[in-house]
This record gives structure tokens, sequence and C-alpha cells, in this order.
């Protein structure tokens, strides 16, 4: 089964191609060095410029695979969590191409497609611990299946990634901040005891990430007092070797809160023995040391997809499709597309081959 991945939820456009569960191609348009500008991602812009690239990636995916429209077996979306404008472009994209060609179409829960990342060229295991780590979102999932996962905890405030980057900003480093912050962090030297490791003194799976920024604006103001670097910075050349310390000090502290609710998850959770890692600061080199680790301690298998596989792509949402059309998963073309900040719903339906209305 062939099946097309269309990612638009926030700055990347992308487009990829899944045949029977391995991926074939995959193209995407960032748009990181345009929002960067504003210091952060300016929805209405988003959604123009998906508008912009959509239909230019869909036609070089298929020129470079010599492949027709009507070769796509099923076509999969990102229907949300994201920016409402810059999901419409996505999904109406694939509502489009579904109607046009009748084939099947499924609109996939974002935050399912980066943990189910973890199936790409290796094979996924269950029971699992599931931790996305993404700029929207810190949650905790147990998955039963590829298809069954129960929500544990989630951030009550700021995701792991929006850490990264509003400290990043305050550190005057270029948006987003994360990579950079943490290729800093890699010159450094932590100090352990500088940061906090946020709301861990409570009996739930929640996490916290808002107080962390307060902390770096501080922890700068007494460690970088008097030092300069170019603002927005851009090399890890520019840096003082003081910066360098502080963002090692910062990853240690989101790497060790993140591995101390997980950890916990796992106690209450024993059956499963293996963790899906995912989201862009999965892609984070401390925070994927740590918790191979503990995954080694534990006795268990981590799974983390690449690093380019772990911030946004439209291969984990063409595998996302995979796996649920696989199983006779799929839509009719009146789903909705869910903006941030409202739950996905669970309304697939069992569709039985190709869905749409036939061409005329
Ligand atoms: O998963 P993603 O691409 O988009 C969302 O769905 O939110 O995640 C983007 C986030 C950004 O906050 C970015 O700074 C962060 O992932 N990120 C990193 C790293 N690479 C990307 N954070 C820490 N270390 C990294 N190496
Ligand atoms: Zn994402």
């Amino acid at each position: 089964m062939l099946v097309l991945g269309i990612e638009s939820s926030c700055d990347e456009t992308a487009l990829a191609l899944v045949r029977d569960g391995a991926l074939v191609d995959a193209v995407l348009a960032s748009q990181a060095d345009i929002h960067a500008l504003f210091g952060g991602v300016v929805p209405e812009l988003a959604s123009r410029e998906h508008l912009r690239y959509m239909g230019a990636l869909f036609d070089e995916l298929m020129r470079r695979q010599n492949l027709s429209p009507a070769g796509i077996d099923c076509v999969a979306v990102s229907r949300g969590p994201g920016l409402l404008g810059s999901l419409l472009v996505g999904t109406a994209f694939a509502k489009g191409l579904a109607l046009g060609t009748g084939c099947r179409v499924v609109g996939v829960n974002h935050l399912m497609a980066h943990l189910l990342a973890c199936g790409l060229g290796q094979e996924l295991s269950f029971p699992a611990i599931g931790l996305l780590v993404s700029g929207g979102h810190t949650s905790l999932y147990c998955f039963r299946d590829e298809v069954t996962a129960e929500a544990l905890g989630r951030t009550i405030d700021d995701a792991a990634g929006e850490a990264f980057d509003k400290s990043g900003k305050i550190l005057g480093l270029s948006y987003p901040g994360g990579r950079l912050l943490d290729e800093l962090a890699k010159m450094g030297t932590p100090d352990p005891a500088l940061f906090p490791r946020p709301y861990l003194d409570n009996a739930n799976l929640d996490f916290s990430f808002s107080g962390l920024k307060t902390a770096a604006a501080l922890a700068a103001r007494d460690r970088l007092c008097g030092l300069s670097w170019p603002r927005p910075l851009e090399r890890t050349e520019d840096a003082p070797k003081e910066l360098c310390d502080l963002c090692a000090s910062f990853n240690l502290a989101v790497a060790e809160t993140l591995l101390a609710k997980t950890r916990r998850a796992f106690a209450r959770h024993p059956e499963a023995k293996t963790l899906l890692l995912a989201g862009g600061v999965a892609a984070n080199s401390l925070v994927r040391a740590a918790f191979q680790r503990f995954m080694a301690q534990m006795r268990g298998r981590l799974l983390v997809p690449s690093p380019a596989l772990c911030t946004d792509n439209a291969a984990m949402v063409a595998y996302a499709g995979w796996v649920y059309a696989s199983r006779g998963l799929g839509h009719d073309l009146a789903f909705e597309t869910v903006p941030r900040g409202r739950a996905v719903p669970d309304d697939m339906v069992l569709a039985e081959g190709r869905a749409g209305p036939a061409p005329c």
C-alpha cells in the first residue's frame, strides 16, 4: 500500500511517501528563516507559505518517483493539533486529492504521528510508554498497541521545546533556540545546581517548564553579566564559554526532569518494556543519551527516530497513515481539522478499500 503523508501543522510544509511501512521519498520546505525574523511563528504567514509550497512540493515528489496521483492508495494528513490556518491548507489538499482520485483519506493526530515515527526502520513493541517532547507538547502515554494509547500526563504550561526556545531568546540565540542551545551545551560544563528540576514534588505525571525560562533569565543576569556576543547568535564559534556552561546546565535540567517523570510512568506501568521517545526535543543529544542509559538500566528498548525524523516531517504522517489504513481505518471527507488546545477526536471508521466518491 502506497501512502502519501502531508504535514503542515506549524512551519514546515512536508510531503512523503511510505510503501508498506517503509519510507520511499520525502520533500520538505522549512519556513524557519522567515519566522526567525519575527522571533516566533507568525500563523498568518505560515498558512500563506504552506499554500505557496504545497502544490509545487507534491509535483516534485510525483516527478521524482515517476508517479501519478492515481498511484496513491491512501493520503494521510496531519489534522491537528496545530495552527488552524496551516492545518487547513494540508487537510484541504488531502481531501481534494482523495476526492479527485478516490483514494482513502486518514486524518492523523500529529502527536501520535510523532510517536509512531519510532517504527520507521525498526520494529515497534508493546506495551510501551510514549514520551512526546515537542515545541507545543510534552506528554506521556501508555500504548497498548499502535492504535491504543492512554494519556498519562502532559505539561500544565510551557512544553519542553517552548522552554528551549523562550530561554534561547532570553540568551540571545537565533530562533528556534533548541538546536543551537544543544550545540552550545556540548561545548560547556554543566552545573547541576544552577537550575531547578521543576514540578517533581507531586505524585502526578504532568510537567511544568514555564519556571525554567525565569530561572534562565536570572542565571544569565548572574553569570553572563558583562559578557557580549552577536545577537541573535547563529554560530557556536561566537559564544563565550560561560554561555556554553549555562546552556549545558539548562540542558541537564530539562533532561533530568523528563527522565524523572518517565521513570515514574514505568513504575506505574511495569508491563511496559519499551519507550517511544519522539518530537523535536528528542533530537537533543543529552536527552537521547540520558534515555539510552536509562532504558539500558531498565533492560528495556528505547525507540527514538533519527534526529531528522524527530522534528516535524511528513514521513511520520505517512507512516502513521499506513499503520491505520493497513488496519482498515480511515475517515470520510467530512473529518474535522483540530486547532491547538482541543483534543483530537477518536473518530476513525473502518473503511475498506479506497474511499471518497469515485471521479466522474
Ligand atoms: O516536533 P517539532 O518539530 O514541532 C512541534 O510539533 O512542536 O518540535 C520543535 C521543537 C522546537 O521547540 C525546537 O527548538 C526543538 O523542538 N528542538 C530541540 C532540538 N531540535 C529541535 N530542542 C532541543 N534540542 C534540540 N537538538
Ligand atoms: Zn510536531
